[in-house]
């Protein structure tokens, strides 16, 4: 019997309780004004999009009001919300080339009453080449979203949080990301080649904020698909941890059936499996990022 209360599972199971109680004990303070952050990583497959929803998912769990741009030409953000993104439904390409108000756009999502997301659909993929020839091409997002949050916040409905969800790439469409954010949160994934190509993205933002917009900080690096069992996933963390002691979480998204099973239902891990390891781990990262916003 001794043996049961001390195996992986029963100790898991303990450790998740503990990490529950500890949510509840706790509330997300809604920061001062609205905190807008692109989920960006030019590596493919790291967790961007699971991130942006989950995250998203979570704090308006919490209570707060959130956001979230689709700027994936792939939809991936909106499949995972459940939002309408076939071909003849209008969101980010309208929203960046034919300047249609963000308001028009956006889609509330059926699972929380304080998410809405702008879709995206394929046409994204011709804008990377449109805005090319654009005026203020870097901006157009900035400008979009701007305009949006003052009309809300006049009307008396102030978001707290908008995320943007970056595809694989450092082409235009990140840029723009990178313009109308004032943070950047990049998920590594706990494999060998993590930290490749980093310094590149590094380099990037730090080119945005000479030339384009000198608000932009790298706040907040979550590790993703964590396996604690291997001494890699270890090993990248202590890594991560040691080049951005301020901006790593404590908190690890672990590495979950149920998270990635969640988007083939059109749900999020936070109403997929509620009291799962994954939405645990998403709510600890999002009353992390609230906190540490108050300071
Ligand atoms: N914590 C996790 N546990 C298990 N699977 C995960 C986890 N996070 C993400 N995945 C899975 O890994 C894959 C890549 O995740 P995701 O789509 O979020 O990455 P991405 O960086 O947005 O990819 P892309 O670069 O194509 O936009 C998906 O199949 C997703 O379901
Ligand atoms: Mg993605």
């Amino acid at each position: 019997m001794s043996d049961l209360f001390d195996s992986p599972i029963a100790r898991q199971l303990t450790e998740l309780n503990a990490k529950k109680k500890k949510l509840k004990t706790q509330s997300a303070p809604r920061p001062t004004r609205t905190r807008i952050l692109t989920v960006s990583n030019q590596k493919g497959g790291v967790g961007k999009t699971t991130t942006s929803v989950n995250l998203a998912a979570a704090l308006a769990v919490l209570g707060q009001r959130v956001l979230v741009i689709d700027l994936d030409p792939q939809g991936n953000a909106s499949t995972a919300l459940s939002i309408d993104h076939r071909g003849d439904i209008a969101g980010t390409y309208e929203a960046l080339i034919e300047s249609v108000p963000l308001g028009e756009l956006i889609q509330q999502s059926p699972d929380f009453p304080t998410l809405w997301c702008c879709p995206a659909t394929l046409d994204l993929a011709g804008a990377e080449i449109e805005l090319v020839n654009m005026e203020s091409r870097e901006y157009r997002l900035r400008t979009s979203i701007r305009d949006y949050l003052a009309a809300e916040e006049a009307a008396g409905d102030r978001y707290d949080y908008v995320f943007i969800d970056c595809p694989p790439s450092l082409g235009l469409l990140t840029i723009n990301a990178f313009a109308a954010a004032d943070e950047v949160l990049i998920p590594i994934q706990c494999e060998y080649y993590a930290l490749e190509g980093l310094s590149q993205l590094l380099d990037t933002v730090q080119q945005m904020r000479q030339h384009l917009n000198p608000r932009l900080e790298v706040s907040t690096i979550l590790l993703t698909m964590f396996d604690k069992r291997t001494n890699l996933a270890r090993e990248v963390r202590a890594e991560v941890v040691g080049h951005f002691p301020e901006q790593t979480l404590d908190a690890v998204i672990p590495r979950s059936v149920r998270i990635s099973e969640a988007p083939s239902y059109g749900k999020t891990v936070l109403s997929y499996d509620p009291e799962g390891i994954g939405a645990v781990a998403y709510k600890e990262a999002a009353m992390e990022i609230a906190k540490r916003g108050e300071e």
